[in-house]
């Protein structure tokens, strides 16, 4: 009974971690974006970003992945043979990539804040794809355990990667033909 409990609220930890480093990367790059807009709107939005990103960080991703880690030992110690499944390990590796990124926002939000990030809006939108491969790699293994079949597992994750990225540069390709008809238009 506990053990269940435990992985309810691991799966809780799950849901809020994502949805606030989801979102985090997504005002990064509204923040980031603003930069090309005139005063005050820029000064403006971006204060009101910051705020934004720091509540985010300290009061849904942060306390989202210390419920989710806590919850997950909890669960290792009830079944001491877990440790020893190949899918776990597997999990843990993506597990700490997970926590690099974690706190490489973390860092990003840092360099926002003494205008030193060297990140572009374009270059955001794919880092923010990241963590979408890792939460259907990380669930997947969940979910089949060992019973993975991993070769065609990654080819799909590949095939997935691919798309996001073409996605990325025809979306960037259309804003950009809008901007320029908007310019047309204005003169
Ligand atoms: C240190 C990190 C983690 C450890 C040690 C860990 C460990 C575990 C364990 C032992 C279970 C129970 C498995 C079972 O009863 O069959 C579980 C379930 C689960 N975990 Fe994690 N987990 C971690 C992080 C994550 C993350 C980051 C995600 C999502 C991206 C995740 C998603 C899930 C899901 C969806 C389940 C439910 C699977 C099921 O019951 O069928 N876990 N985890």
């Amino acid at each position: 009974m506990a053990y269940l409990w435990l992985k309810v609220f691991h799966i809780v930890g799950v849901v809020v971690w994502f949805s606030g480093l989801f979102y985090l990367v997504r005002l990064f790059i509204y923040d980031v974006e603003a930069s090309g807009r005139p005063e005050p709107a820029k000064s403006l939005l971006k204060s009101q970003y910051r705020v934004m990103e720091k509540r985010l960080l300290n009061i849904i991703a942060t306390p989202g992945m210390i419920v989710t880690l806590v919850m997950a030992m909890g669960l290792l110690a009830s079944d001491r043979t877990l440790i020893h499944q190949q899918w776990l390990q597997l999990k843990l590796g993506l597990v700490l990539l997970l926590i690099l990124y974690h706190f490489y926002c973390r860092k990003i939000f840092r360099n926002l804040s003494s205008e030193t990030c060297g990140w572009t809006g374009q270059q955001l939108r794919l880092l923010n794809e990241l963590p979408t491969v890792l939460l259907i790699a990380v669930v997947s293994l969940a979910i089949f355990k060992d019973g993975l079949p991993i070769y065609s597992a990654a080819l799909g994750l590949i095939g997935l990667v691919l798309l996001m990225i073409l996605a990325i540069y025809f979306y960037a390709k259309k804003r950009r033909i809008s901007q320029e008809v908007l310019i047309v238009e204005a003169n």
